[in-house]
Formats: structure tokens, sequence, C-alpha cells
């Protein structure tokens, strides 16, 4: 299983989100983004479901409210650590997991349908520059 270093626990945001690009099996590139609560750590995929063009962080983390994922466009709160959404427009329906695991404070992508790309959106990867601010370090 392919194991990629993303970032340590200390850099995620606890408001707002780590984003970083993917390329999916089936040659998409994807945006994923990376949250922290008191007790969890999750990967989701950067759409929410009601519109799946809708990104939820579009550059500058993505907007949080106790423990719940804000969408920027119609509002609807999905929850951090379980990615199910019970308001709104997006009522019912559940943001789309990323695999990832946590060994001694870092991060790792462990998604066999996602290969990582680089930090930030996809949009950051143009110019061969790591999106806002690079967490990586080598
Ligand atoms: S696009 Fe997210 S709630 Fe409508």
């Amino acid at each position: 299983m392919a194991l990629t270093r993303l970032t340590t626990v200390d850099e995620i945001p606890e408001n707002g989100s780590y984003l970083f690009t993917v390329r999916e099996s089936h040659g998409t590139e994807q945006e994923v983004i990376l949250v922290k609560q008191p007790d969890c750590i999750e990967a989701w995929k950067n759409f929410c479901q009601h519109e799946t063009d809708q990104r939820l962080d579009r550059g500058m983390g993505a907007a949080m409210r106790d423990g719940e994922i804000i969408c920027p466009k119609h509002g609807s709160m999905f929850n951090a650590c379980s990615g199910d959404c019970d308001n709104g427009k997006a009522e019912g329906l559940s943001l789309v997991p990323v695999d990832i695991s946590v060994n001694r404070g870092v991060v790792y992508l462990t998604d066999d349908d996602c290969e990582y790309l680089h930090d930030g959106g996809i949009d950051d990867g143009d110019d061969g520059m790591p999106g806002s601010s690079s967490h990586l370090q080598f």
C-alpha cells in the first residue's frame, strides 16, 4: 500500500483545513481537505454533495464552526468527523472520504485510489509552486 507523508498533526489548522491535490486512479486530479477536531483527523474530497462543483476550501481553508465544515455556497454544515450533513440543501448527504493514517503525529495518505500530487489546490500545481504556504518538510 502506498504511503505518502502529508503533514504533521500540529500543522493542520483547528479552524480551517489543509488542502492538497491527488490524482485518482482513473486519472482525474482531485482536491482533498484534511481537517482536525479534538476527536478525529479526517480527509474529505473538496466538494459539496449538493453541487459537486462547489469547493468547500477555496484555497484559504474551509469555513468551520463547532466541528462542522460549512459549505460556502448554501451554508449546509457537514460533521468534520463523520462527513454527514443533516441540514440545508445537502441534508442527508455525506462527504466523500479519503483514506489517511496518523502515526506519531505525522499524517499519511494511504488511499489506494489517490496518488499525492502537491500541496494546495489543483491550480496551485500549474506554476510548480506549492500553494499558499507549504507545510511539507523533506
Ligand atoms: S452547494 Fe453546498 S449546500 Fe449547496
